[in-house]
Parts: structure tokens; sequence; C-alpha cells
């Protein structure tokens, strides 16, 4: 059915068939994420970028990619100096968004609330995290950057490192990945393990999941070594986040043994689980991953807004 128009909430949104035609459009458009080549495909239309959480990379990868293609943002990028602040529902406020512009772009706390926007728009809506739930459109510049160092995602070996439990792009990740029958291993610290939910889905379509709780073996059977950051913002308590902090660091001793290819990936900010000194190693894949929000957030807002690329 093509994806003009379509929302996209959580990456089973969309087939398999629809991720690879987004990460092939993506690979199309890297000279114009570069500023090589330009278009005005969405020239007149205009993209609501609605952030109800902190967001560097995500937000301005969105606007980036609008612009480059000839369309503008109209931009929350501070809640509190919104509406809600009086008690305005989020239903209201993206009832009402969703006639300022041709999309929606949403972060918000809430678990659920791209879902919820996604009923009550008459705009897609695009879902850039919620809460501890999704983050689909990172899970598609992850994908491109796996893609991109081993020119497939079949047969590949990834492994998820640190919190699993409220981390939302490993929640679209493992998801993602389970499609395509990647080999999946889970490293986290005690009790920040993947949702029953979560990994039920996974086991579901057959693919192979196993844990892992020594580094050295984690990094030397890893093709991708993706690891996040502790979601501190995600705790109830934060005396049981002092039980896990600084639990895992990468650094370079920890690559020795690692597969000369292997690349180390983080949907960033990092917060000292990975330290400096692994980016001028072969393996650090996290910038090139956040260039490449650019070219798969074009791709998105081409085929969503104008059913075609530049
Ligand atoms: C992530 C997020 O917001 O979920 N950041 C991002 O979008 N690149 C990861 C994180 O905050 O840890």
């Amino acid at each position: 059915m093509g994806l003009k128009g379509r929302d996209l909430t959580s990456i089973r949104d969309f087939s398999r068939d629809e991720i690879d035609e987004v990460l092939t459009a993506a690979r199309r458009l890297i000279p114009y994420a570069e500023g090589k080549k330009s278009s005005d495909l969405l020239e007149g239309k205009v993209l609501v970028l609605a952030f109800f959480e902190p967001s560097t990379r995500t937000r301005l990868s969105f606007e980036t990619a609008m612009q480059r293609l000839g369309g503008r943002c109209v931009t929350i990028a501070d809640a509190s100096a919104t509406s809600m602040r009086k008690g305005e529902t989020l239903s209201d406020t993206i009832r009402m968004l969703s006639h300022y512009g041709e999309a929606i772009v949403l972060r918000h706390s809430n678990e659920g609330a791209a879902r919820l926007a996604a009923m009550v728009s008459d705009r897609p809506v695009i879902n850039a995290g919620d809460g501890a739930g999704q983050h689909p459109t990172q899970t598609l510049l992850d994908l491109a950057t796996i893609q991109e160092a081993f020119g497939t995602l079949r047969g590949i070996h990834v492994t998820l490192l640190g919190d699993l439990r409220y981390g939302r792009t490993v929640h679209s990740l493992a998801r993602a990945l389970a499609m395509y029958g990647t080999e999946l291993t889970l490293m986290s610290p005690p009790g920040l393990g993947l949702p029953a939910e979560v990994r039920e889905g996974i086991e579901e379509t057959g693919a192979r999941l196993k844990e892992e709780d020594q580094i050295h073996r984690a990094v030397r059977d890893a093709d991708v070594l993706y690891v996040t950051r502790i979601q501190k913002e995600r705790f109830a308590d934060e005396t049981e986040y002092q039980q896990v902090a600084g639990s895992y660091r990468i650094d370079a001793s920890s690559l020795v043994g690692a597969k000369p290819k292997m690349i180390v990936m983080h949907p960033l900010p990092r917060t000292g689980e990975i330290a400096p000194e692994v980016d001028a190693t072969p393996h650090a894949a996290y910038f090139r991953q956040a260039f490449l929000a650019v070219p798969v957030r074009m791709a998105l807002l081409s085929l969503i807004l104008a059913g075609r690329l530049p």
C-alpha cells in the first residue's frame, strides 16, 4: 500500500519489505544529506516537531532532513513553555497540531503516547521515542549503519549491552533484527533485562536469543556491539539507579579479541559506557550512525509525505 500518509509508531507498523524500501532510499539520499545534491521535494510542506522530552540528534536530524528536502519545521522544544503546563491533554494538543503541518514527529515520556496521538491525528504521526516504549526511527538508522558496515542484515550477530529494560532504542531494534533472523545476545546489569513482552515477540519469530554475562565473550562473538546508556530518568528511585550506575564500560582493552570488522554502536548520548579512547579505533561506528540519521529520516519523510524520492 506504500508508505505515503502512514504512521510510524512502532517498528512493527512496517513490514520487512517496507523497512528495506526505507533503507534503500536512505542509501540513495546520502549525497543529499551531505549537501552535495539538493532537492525541493517537500517544498511547501511543514513538519511539526513536538518534543516533550530532551533531544539533540533526533530533533535536529529531523529538522535537517526536512530542510534539505525544501520543507520547513515548526518546533516545540521545551514542553514547559506549552499549554500542556496549563493542563491541556496530549490528545487536544495533537489534534490541533495536526492542522499546523503535514505530519507530526512526537517524543513524549509516556509509553503509548505516539499510538494515542496517531489515533486522534488527521496527519501521519512518527514516534521519536515514547517513554520506555519504542524508538522506531532510531531503529531504521541503526539498521542502515549495520547494513552499510556489513552489506547485509542477514547472518549478523548483534549483542545488546546495557539498559535493556528501559532503553526504547533496543526495544525497537531487537524486534526489527528478529525480522531479519539476526542472532541476538543480551547483556544487562541485574534488573535491567529485556521486558518479557519484547522477548516473547522476538521468540515468536524464531530468532535466536541468548544471554551473556562476560564482556570478553560478548565482544569476541559479536559483529555488532550495541551499547546503551542506563536510562536514569526512568528509575522510580535514585538508590536503585545508584546500584547499577557505572556497572559496565567499554574501553580499548575490552576490544582486544574482537573480530576485526566488529562495530561498536550507541544511539548516544553516552554517559561513560564507552571510553573516548574507543573513538579512535576502527570499531567505533557511533558517529557514523548519528550522521546516517539524516539520510534515513530524509528517506522516511520523502516516502511518508510525498510518496516518492527526490
Ligand atoms: C536515545 C533515546 O532518546 O531513546 N537517544 C536518541 O534518540 N539517540 C537513547 C538515550 O537517550 O539513551
